[in-house]
């Protein structure tokens, strides 16, 4: 298994692993309006392949926390993997890979709405913690953050997501 950044070749099959994983097709939508949105990041657009084949796929991109101020994090959204190499470490692997590209670039923190139990085994915790606030009415064990090395606490607001996620 191999993970790259993604190219505009690989957008039909990006979409199709989306639309499987999900069972719909409105991530593969956000990945389209994300790409042509300014909070796009090519080198946080990341596929998984097996033989050439793309099997998985995590976007990063970049949303606001609001408060007196506006900073940009890091969204991560969404994470798909085809449903037959499902259960076989290429999510934590994509994450992973990530969360290291997220380092290099020196950003802060990384906001994720997700399964609990699967996103702590990667350091995320209730973003409540941090002082961080949902923008939706999601229980707090599913909104979460990671924090990475120039985290620092002035990332206390509120998290709003871009238009690109309207609809979502
Ligand atoms: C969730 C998902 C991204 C995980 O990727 P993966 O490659 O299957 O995961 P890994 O093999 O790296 O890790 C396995 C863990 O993922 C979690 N997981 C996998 N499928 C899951 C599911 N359907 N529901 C809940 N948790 C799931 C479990 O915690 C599992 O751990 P376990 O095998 O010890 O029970 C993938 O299953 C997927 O694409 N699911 C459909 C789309 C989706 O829900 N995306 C995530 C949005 S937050």
């Amino acid at each position: 298994m191999n993970i790259r950044c993604e190219t505009s070749i690989d957008y039909p099959a990006i979409a199709q692993v989306n639309t499987l994983a999900f069972g719909q097709d409105n991530e593969a939508k956000l990945i389209d309006k994300i790409r042509h949105s300014n909070r796009y990041i090519p080198e946080l657009s990341l596929v998984a392949e097996i033989e050439s084949t793309i099997i998985g796929y995590i976007l990063f991109s970049y949303i606001d926390l609001v408060d007196e101020q506006t900073l940009q994090v890091l969204g991560l959204a969404p994470l798909a993997i085809h449903p037959q190499f499902q259960r076989q470490g290429i999510g934590s692997a994509l994450i992973k890979a990530g969360l290291e590209i997220a380092e290099a670039k020196k950003e802060a923190i990384v906001v994720v709405l997700g399964h609990p139990e699967f996103y702590t085994r990667f350091g995320f915790q209730p973003s409540i913690i941090y002082g961080i606030e949902s923008p939706f009415p999601v229980p707090k064990e599913f909104f979460m953050v990671k924090t990475l090395q120039s985290y620092q606490e002035r990332y206390k607001a509120k998290v709003v997501y871009p238009p690109a996620f309207d609809g979502v």
